[in-house]
């Protein structure tokens, strides 16, 4: 990976992407706010971000057989949950950054009490709309489970990097690997296996599903570990070269450049092998995952 050389995103991913775009343009445009709680919240969610856990959850969907359709609801939820964590996670108490997705983040534009407001507002959102989707057969309790969890896991990882608090046994590779899988890993996964909930996967195309979104979660941190080093600002859509500035634990701090693309390459290896299964249903899956694994921003 170098900033000159850049990869762009699969037309699988482009085309969810638009149709998550469209969901979440809808959802901020129809919930009854203040005015300024509602400029907060479009400034939070619409825009610039790539929307890769949503369009994962729409890709996972119909990868066991399902309808983009099905699952554009939960894949909407997805996103709102990361959103949050993004507003939060630059605040001045975590990153302290001044740019996302392109843009002043939402404490430089709007002040800190909002950013976290907003923030708030945007966890509630999330589950109100999986909740407002009516799905059927107990699916709302399933999604809600699944992204409760990976929400609580992502505060958790949060923790770990921001505060501390690991367990005493682990090495640094051990307190990187937990910590990754927490903060990033688990929302990733959940979008995976949300979409096969929605697609009423089998038993067997679950299991699948749940060991790419494990691997491809992992995989995404550390490719976002690689571009915080070698990234092209402008590209990005954020500062880069703050890891080692703020002293963050990354994989390629811990374990080197080599090491780290090593990483990728064996857990975008894993993330294919989980879903060779699916056969020719899993296609844009894996083109989705080859392009997580270069991407350059
Ligand atoms: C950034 O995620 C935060 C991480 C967990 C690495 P993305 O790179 O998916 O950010 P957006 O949504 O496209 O802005
Ligand atoms: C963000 O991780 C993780 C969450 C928001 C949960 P980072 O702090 O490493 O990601 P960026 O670089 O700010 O996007
Ligand atoms: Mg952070
Ligand atoms: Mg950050």
């Amino acid at each position: 990976m170098s900033s000159t050389s850049t990869t762009q995103p699969p037309p699988a991913l482009l085309h969810a992407a638009a149709l998550i775009e469209k969901e979440l343009e809808k959802r901020v445009q129809d919930i009854d706010l203040p005015p300024n709680l509602k400029k907060a919240a479009h400034h939070a969610v619409l825009g610039g971000g790539k929307r890769v856990r949503p369009s994962l959850t729409l890709l996972c969907c119909e990868a066991v057989g399902g309808e983009a359709n099905d699952a554009l609801s939960a894949a909407t939820a997805v996103e709102f949950v990361h959103c949050f964590s993004l507003v939060h996670d630059d605040l001045p108490a975590l990153d302290d950054d001044a740019i996302r997705r392109g843009l002043p983040t939402l404490h430089i534009k709007a002040g800190e009490a909002m950013a976290v407001l907003a923030g708030d507002l945007l966890l509630a959102m999330a589950f109100e709309q999986i909740v407002a989707d009516g799905s059927p057969d107990g699916r709302s309790a399933a999604l809600t489970r699944l992204l409760t969890n990976a929400t609580i896991h992502t505060v958790i990882g949060q923790v770990y990097d921001t505060v501390g608090g690991f367990p005493a046994h682990l090495d640094a590779e051990g307190q990187l690997d937990l910590m990754h899988r927490n903060k990033t890993g688990s929302l990733i996964q959940a979008a995976c296996e949300m979409g096969a909930v929605c697609g009423s996967a089998t038993e067997s195309d679950k299991n699948a599903i749940t060991a790419f979104g494990r691997a491809a979660g992992l995989m995404f941190q550390i490719v976002d570990d690689l571009i915080d080093i070698d990234g092209c600002p402008d590209l990005v859509g954020k500062a880069v070269g703050k890891d080692a500035d703020m002293g963050k634990l990354t994989f390629p701090g811990v374990v080197g450049d080599k090491a780290s693309r090593d990483a990728i390459e064996t857990l975008r290896r894993v993330a294919a092998d989980a879903i060779k299964s699916l056969n020719n249903r899993g296609e844009d899956l894996k083109t989705v995952t080859e392009w997580m694994a270069q991407r350059t921003h």
